[in-house]
């Protein structure tokens, strides 16, 4: 007899991701609510049944790749004669669902970050071409409790949402509009996601969050205690068996408190690396953008965090040529990368976004000043990138093997800096193949020694010293 649950055909999904990490889990997401109707993920739109672009409205150039991308579909979906479902997902859909829908015709389906979970019903009706075929509803909550609370894991690292939304409201982004007002799942169920990848091999876990550091999610159900904050709950999955490494990404110089900047010395299973977006050095701009704090204050978090924790990697954001930015205003961002020091950082031009305050700032500064500047800071963030990743070297370092490379002997995985790492080992007498933990001489998911050869900007290299008994 066949298994009811069992899909009756299989189908393609093809899920494209835009922008952030966030993305990249609600692509996941989905590709879990649509396996139970049959739908099993492929490579590509020539092989898929149902096409979703999980899309990205943070700047102009993620936007309009979306229109592009649509065009190609719809000559995919006419080349088939009609038999191809086009979904637009994520924050464009949540920003301009109705505009999509009358630019392309050939989609078929527009939801928001808060409507995965309808996902199926909505594939229903438009295969029978009634009802709705916009769904941009705020419903957060209802979104966490209907995804599934258990998840199929793909390798031993994966991102566990805790949080969604933002109510900061930077006159710049986009994002509280979108992804709508701060919100925080319960404890208990975070931790029961979290048990549900642990047993499936996954030790490190990234807890994300628009805001991960104002998490404040109901507490246990058993202790009665009031709202958690992230520290808390850092601490609590530290003591999930199989978790030994937890990062949290991204969080707020105004959400940095004593309690978690204690733990990053405290908590063991907390990696050394921070993503702490700072986006501009002079306080004039960082006022005009509403970040609510000065430079100095990101200056003064960060020495505490170093403190707690000496060896951790700080990571940032920038945005160069907000309206207004002075070359005295840069000049005061090019000395706080002086000043902190960045293992890496992230820098963008300031894209108008419509609906914004900043959008409607007097002072937009011209863009081959724009241009002019992101090359001047780039260069800096290169230098001390490829200067925080020499440090290293000489170093033996505790690596997750994140898979194996493309020659026997070669192994690849993350450093706890969150650096990419290369490395060598003997397939037939080295540590890999004779340690009986190892097997086939597949180190995926074991935490090696690793001592550190050479480094470039974006990765380092070493070998193989050996596979850790205990898991830090
Ligand atoms: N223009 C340029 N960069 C932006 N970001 C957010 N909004 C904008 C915008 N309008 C950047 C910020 C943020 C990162 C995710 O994207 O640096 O931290
Ligand atoms: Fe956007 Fe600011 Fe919220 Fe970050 S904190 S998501 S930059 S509004």
């Amino acid at each position: 007899m066949t298994d009811p649950r069992e899909p009756k055909q299989a189908k393609g999904v093809f899920i494209k991701t835009y922008g952030c990490q966030m993305n990249v889990y609600d692509s996941e997401r989905m590709r879990d609510v649509l396996r139970p109707l049959g739908y099993a993920p492929v490579d590509s739109a020539e092989q898929a049944d149902l096409v979703v672009l999980n899309t990205c409205h943070i700047r102009e150039k993620a936007t309009e790749k979306v229109y592009s991308e649509l065009g190609q579909l719809k000559l995919l979906k006419q080349e088939r004669g009609g038999n191809l479902t086009i979904a637009v997902a994520g924050c464009v859909a949540q920003a301009e669902g109705a505009e999509i829908m009358r630019r392309q015709p050939a989609v078929d389906l527009v939801l928001g970050p808060q409507a995965y979970h309808k996902l199926p019903e909505m594939i229903a009706r438009a295969s029978r071409a009634v009802g709705d075929r916009l769904e941009t509803e705020f419903e957060t909550l209802e979104k966490f409790d209907a995804l599934p609370k258990t998840r199929e894991a793909d390798g031993p690292t994966a991102f566990l949402s805790v949080q969604e939304g933002c109510d900061k409201f930077c006159t710049f982004c986009v994002v509280p509009y979108t992804r709508g007002a701060e919100l925080s799942r319960p404890v208990d169920d975070i931790v029961m996601e979290a048990r549900s990848l642990a047993a499936q091999g996954v030790r490190e876990l990234s807890l994300l969050g628009q805001n991960v550091n104002a998490f404040h999610g109901a507490a246990p159900a058993l202790t009665n205690e009031a709202d958690w904050t992230l520290g808390q709950l850092v601490r609590h999955i530290a003591k999930v068996g199989g978790i030994d490494r937890i990062r949290y990404t991204t969080s707020h110089p105004r959400d940095m408190d004593d309690d978690l900047i204690a733990a990053h010395g405290e908590v063991p299973e907390m990696m050394p690396f921070l993503h702490l977006p700072v986006q501009s050095g002079s306080d004039r701009i960082l006022k005009a953008m509403n970040r609510g704090h000065t430079a100095d204050h990101y200056r003064d978090i960060i020495r505490k965090v170093r403190e707690a924790r000496p060896d951790i990697a700080i990571a940032t954001d920038f945005i160069v040529g907000f309206p207004g930015e002075s070359d005295a205003d840069f000049e005061a961002t090019m000395q706080l990368v002086r000043d902190i020091g960045f293992a890496i950082a992230y820098s963008f031009k300031y894209s108008s976004r419509p609906g914004t305050p900043a959008a409607d700032m007097f002072g937009h500064v011209p863009e081959e000043v724009k241009d002019a500047r992101l090359q001047q800071l780039q260069q800096l963030l290169r230098e001390q990138q490829e200067a925080f990743n020499r440090s290293k070297i000489g170093q033996t370092v505790p690596v997750l093997v994140t898979g194996k490379g493309r020659n026997p002997g070669q192994a690849h995985g993350r450093s706890p800096w969150m650096q990419a790492v290369h490395f060598q080992y003997e397939r037939d007498s080295g540590v890999g193949d004779r340690d009986p933990r190892v097997g086939d001489g597949d180190l995926k998911g074991h935490i090696v020694d690793v001592r550190v050869i050479d480094a470039s900007l974006n990765s380092l290299t070493g070998e193989l010293i050996k596979v850790r008994e205990a898991a830090l």
